[in-house]
């Protein structure tokens, strides 16, 4: 790593992979700057980090839904003289139900936090990692951006297939400058992800061979975008179903996804 201690920025840090991210980076002597809506959440990690790696942590309490958050965080960084190296954008959460079943503000909300903030911010923080030569951009998708998309949250996959095409472009237009880009697609992982949406206890019938401890999303994670990789599933498992999804006709995996849309997702 070229850097003494690059500065890693981690949006929903609060919880979940974020949490995990912010651990794991600390741990490898990042400084960080943590995003989230949950400042007490924030402000607890940040305490436990400088005590066990000395990290300097910088707490910003943001809601991402808000239009003017990432050029707000990003001109109050410059403000203060810092440089981010590392972009995890990680925020996310899932609306149960069909399309018209929620408010337009609830999908505006949801397409601002997980397409148009973590666009904003690679685009407001790139200029920076290439004028050093140096950076790392994470953005966290999902495996169901690689398989068909299901009923009901019916913005989920679509969100994430968009992240891993812009992750893609990004990647390619930017490695000859030192700036590596990955898209990190989970499967199902251990984490406050589906008590946020109310999905508990239909993931719950899931067999326990497709769940993922965030740390190890994480380690695969960072080992991804270190050694270049512009797309990385976690887990065999996950890997399998990313592969089995495109050896079948689209229309035996529509099936398949109607049949696992009625076992697994909220659908009213
Ligand atoms: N868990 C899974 O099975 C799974 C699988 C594949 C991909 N993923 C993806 O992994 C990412 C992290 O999810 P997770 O599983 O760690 O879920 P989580 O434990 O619920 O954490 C979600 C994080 O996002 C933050 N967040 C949500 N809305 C926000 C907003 N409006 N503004 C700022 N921060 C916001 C939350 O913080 P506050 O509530 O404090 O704002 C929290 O820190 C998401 O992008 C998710 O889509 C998860």
């Amino acid at each position: 790593m070229p850097l003494d201690r690059p500065l890693s920025l981690v949006t929903g840090a609060s919880a979940g992979i974020g949490a995990a991210f912010a651990r794991a980076l600390a741990a490898r002597g990042h400084d960080l700057v943590l995003v989230a809506r949950r400042a007490d959440r924030l402000h607890a990690l940040a305490i436990q980090l400088r005590a066990a790696h000395g990290t300097a942590v910088h707490v910003r309490p943001l809601d991402l839904a808000d239009p003017s958050a990432p050029q707000r965080l990003c001109a109050a960084l410059a403000a203060e003289g810092l440089a981010v190296d590392w972009l995890v954008n990680n925020a996310g959460y899932g609306v149960p139900g069909t399309f018209e079943a929620s408010a337009w503000e609830v999908h505006a909300a949801f397409l601002q936090v997980l397409l148009t903030a973590p666009t904003e911010l690679a685009w407001r923080l790139l200029p920076g990692m290439r004028a050093r030569g140096y950076g790392r951009i994470v953005n966290v998708a999902s495996l169901a951006g690689h398989v068909p998309g299901s009923a009901g949250h019916t913005l989920y996959a679509a969100s994430k297939a968009y992240l891993i095409k812009f992750s893609q472009s990004l990647a390619l237009e930017n490695r000859a400058h030192g700036v590596h880009v990955c898209a990190l697609c989970p499967g199902f992982t251990w984490s406050e992800f589906h008590d946020v949406t109310g999905t508990r206890a239909l993931v719950g019938k899931l067999p326990r061979f497709l769940w993922q401890r965030a740390e190890t999303v994480v380690d695969e994670g960072v080992a991804a975008v270190e050694r270049g990789q512009i797309v990385h599933v976690t887990g065999r498992a996950n890997r399998a179903i990313k592969a089995l999804a495109k050896l079948i006709p689209d229309r035996l995996g529509l099936w398949l996804s109607a049949r696992q849309s009625r076992r697994y997702r909220q659908l009213d």
